[in-house]
């Protein structure tokens, strides 16, 4: 397995794999866009990166709003509650809204997700998640668009954190559970 120029961790997906996989991602939601617009919401913080990319990989006239979620803390491991910390700033009602999530692991963020934006009538409503980990999950919730299945692996970078760090890796690394901190 190739390793990353970043503390020698080791690489699941390189930058270059990413980029290819979501010019495809890109293509496929212009093409069910049918000429029409969107409203990308991103899930804070680790969509960031790939909602940048995405848009790039859009030919559809797109705007951005992005969204807050409690999330992992500090560790590897879910608390299991999820709560909005940051709203939407404009509201949604009759728009085809996209949102644009890191990873689809137990299905409790993008779950609840589904559920608040709903009950504000989008027209449509659809999921884009770079990672997706089946294994892993708990509510019955699939993406529109999936980058990459995964097994239950914790990975790293382009976006993705570890207690914060290694979001700004370019290549998506596997995270040891013994890896020192
Ligand atoms: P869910 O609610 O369990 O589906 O959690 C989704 C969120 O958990 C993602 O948006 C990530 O923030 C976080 N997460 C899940 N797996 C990983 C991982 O392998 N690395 C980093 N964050 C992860």
């Amino acid at each position: 397995m190739p390793t990353s120029t970043y503390q020698g961790l080791d690489v699941l997906y390189s930058h270059a794999q990413i980029g290819a996989r979501v010019a495809e991602m890109g293509a496929q939601i212009t093409k069910d866009l049918k000429g029409e617009k969107l409203v990308m919401v991103g899930v804070l913080k680790g969509a960031a990166i790939f909602l940048a990319d995405l848009a790039r990989a859009l030919d559809a006239e797109a705007t951005f709003d992005f969204v807050a979620v409690s999330s992992y803390g500090k560790g590897q491991r879910s608390s299991g509650a999820v709560k909005l910390i940051k709203d939407l700033d404009e509201p949604i009602e009759g728009k085809n809204v996209l949102i644009v999530e890191d990873i689809l692991d137990t299905g409790l963020t993008l779950a609840y997700l589904r559920k608040v934006f709903l009950q504000q009538h989008p027209k449509t409503l659809r999921i884009a998640t770079l990672l997706d980990k089946p294994s892993r999950r708990i509510e019955k919730i699939d993406a529109d668009y999936v980058g990459f299945s995964i097994p239950n692996l914790f990975v790293i970078g382009y976006g993705m954190d570890y207690a914060e760090r290694y979001r700004n890796l370019p290549d998506i690394c596997l995270m040891s559970p013994d890896h020192p901190e």
